[in-house]
């Protein structure tokens, strides 16, 4: 039995009965540690749920599966937790279908997402068009298929929410050498960093999507009860401290009376 349970956005409470009676009645319990970070810490996490945590890295997840979480759920009781809703990250999807192959039992505990928590900005969710990613720039790589989205997007009048990287740096060859096998302190990017690259973006591609007096919207920690979110020209966030991670993004598209309004109380 491979239980897929979606802890929600805040901290260990945000699980929901069904899922933490799952969490109970398992033998081992996974927990996927790359794609978002709740606002807790993992002692409270098996405190509550009584368990013991496995951390699943991406290594483990996208390429050990067949030998760990799929192996164990053949023949014991296994949860795989995922912060956020299990269908909120694009990876998630593969864990199923392989366990469907290896026809193993599924029972899906969904829960709140970023996908849809972004509803507290006001912006109707109805009307975002393709969610983008921005990745950290380096000297040799700066992709623009976020800056590309959103202007796709902004033509149809749609909103875009743009998720922020996660950098989880493997151990270098050197750190190995001094014996470091734990991957170093993840790396969170913040609404100034993603605005800094949209505006760097717009320099080289110069298609009108952003600019200094361009409003936006920058959200961080969603779901706790000390998220943050203001509205307001590009210049005017650059100088926002929005703290901890994790941080967002969205770029209004046409807005309807209702969502401005609602918006303008984030100003
Ligand atoms: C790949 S998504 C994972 C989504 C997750 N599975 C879910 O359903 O919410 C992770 C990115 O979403 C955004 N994000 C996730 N949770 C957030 C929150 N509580 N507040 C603000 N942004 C958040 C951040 O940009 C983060 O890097």
């Amino acid at each position: 039995m491979l239980n897929l349970i979606g802890l929600g956005l805040g901290n260990e409470r945000d699980i929901t009965l069904n899922a933490l009676e799952a969490i109970k009645d398992s033998d081992i319990v996974y927990l996927e540690s790359y794609t978002s970070k709740l606002n807790c810490s993992l002692e409270n996490m098996e405190a509550l749920y009584g368990k013991k945590i496995i951390i699943a890295d991406r290594t483990l997840v996208e390429s050990k599966a067949e030998e760990t979480i799929l192996k164990d759920a053949k023949k014991k009781k296994v949860s795989f937790l995922v912060i956020g809703d299990i269908f909120g990250a694009t990876t998630h999807a593969d864990i199923v279908l392989r366990a469907k192959k290896e026809k193993i039992d599924i029972r899906f505990f969904h829960n709140a997402s970023i996908m849809n928590a972004i509803g507290i900005t006001g912006l109707e969710l109805y009307k975002f068009g393709k969610t983008t990613s921005m990745p950290f720039f380096d000297k040799d790589w700066r992709p623009s298929t976020a800056y590309d989205v959103i202007a796709q997007n902004l033509k149809s009048g749609l909103h875009t929410l743009v998720l922020l990287d996660i950098k989880i740096a493997e151990p270098s060859k050197s750190d190995l050498l001094k014996g470091m096998t734990r991957p170093q302190e993840p790396r969170f990017m913040t609404v100034n960093e993603c605005i800094r690259q949209l505006l760097d973006l717009e320099l080289e591609k110069k298609l009108d999507v952003i600019s200094d007096k361009t409003e936006l919207v920058g959200c961080a920690r969603i779901g706790s009860d000390d998220f943050i979110i203001r509205y307001g020209t590009a210049k005017r966030l650059l100088e926002v401290d929005f703290g901890k991670e994790l941080h967002c993004v969205i770029i209004p598209g046409k807005l309807h009376f209702i969502e401005e309004e609602f918006l303008e109380t984030y100003k």
